[in-house]
């Protein structure tokens, strides 16, 4: 069991999370083309997926991707979801694929490594994935620095863990505005390749 579970029945029709996702995808698709990562054909790792919101955007252009998460709940939704569009190259992975030949192209992680027990080694064994010039690219929650217990990574956390798994081309910004709870959120985003 895990406690992401309980969310996956309602994950899709949640208007922030729709809106988060869709947010993260077009900034995204924005750091792509500005960087000159190819989309279409690219093998790609959705991080804790989820029920799949950014997935399902991904499916139609990569050429393979490892969907990867916890909670059997959320992964069952979207096994459906692959089964439904006959996704043969969707995996739905309870857990990161121990090796991997060639290392993917992307590795995307929406909403999840500010949730995790061990942020920088998790940064570092999706690092260890990436093939050579591949893209990782992060989107969660800022912390508040006058909310200790407010969950959320703060900028420097974030930099610093991309920085200790070996990345370069190191970015870490406001990713997109959302509205959430009465008022606007400016997620963080982070990115780094692999050299
Ligand atoms: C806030 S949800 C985001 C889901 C999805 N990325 C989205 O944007 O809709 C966080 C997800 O991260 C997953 N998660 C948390 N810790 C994880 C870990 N260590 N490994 C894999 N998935 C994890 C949870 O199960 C949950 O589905």
């Amino acid at each position: 069991m895990s406690e992401w579970d309980e969310y996956a029945d309602g994950w899709d029709d949640d208007p922030v999370a729709r809106a988060y996702a869709a947010a993260a995808w077009e900034s995204l698709l924005r750091l792509a083309s500005r960087i000159g990562i190819e989309l279409d054909g690219a093998t790609v790792c959705d991080f804790g997926c989820g029920t799949g919101l950014l997935t399902e955007r991904l499916a139609p252009v990569a050429a393979r991707v490892d969907a990867v998460d916890l909670s059997e709940a959320m992964r069952a939704v979207l096994a459906e979801k692959t089964a439904q569009h006959g996704w043969e190259h969707v995996a739905v992975l309870d857990r990161l694929p121990a090796a991997l030949t060639g290392g993917y192209g992307l590795v995307v992680a929406s909403s999840v490594l500010a949730f995790v027990d061990d942020h920088p080694a998790t940064v570092a064994a999706l690092a260890e994935r990436l093939a050579s010039g591949g893209l990782l690219v992060h989107w969660d929650w800022e912390a508040d620095p006058d909310d200790p217990d407010g969950g959320g990574l703060s900028v420097e956390a974030a930099r610093a863990a991309l920085e200790g798994a070996g990345l370069v081309e190191i970015s870490v910004g406001t990713g997109f505005e959302v509205p959430f709870e009465g008022e606007v959120m400016r997620p963080l985003m982070a990115a780094a390749r692999r050299p």
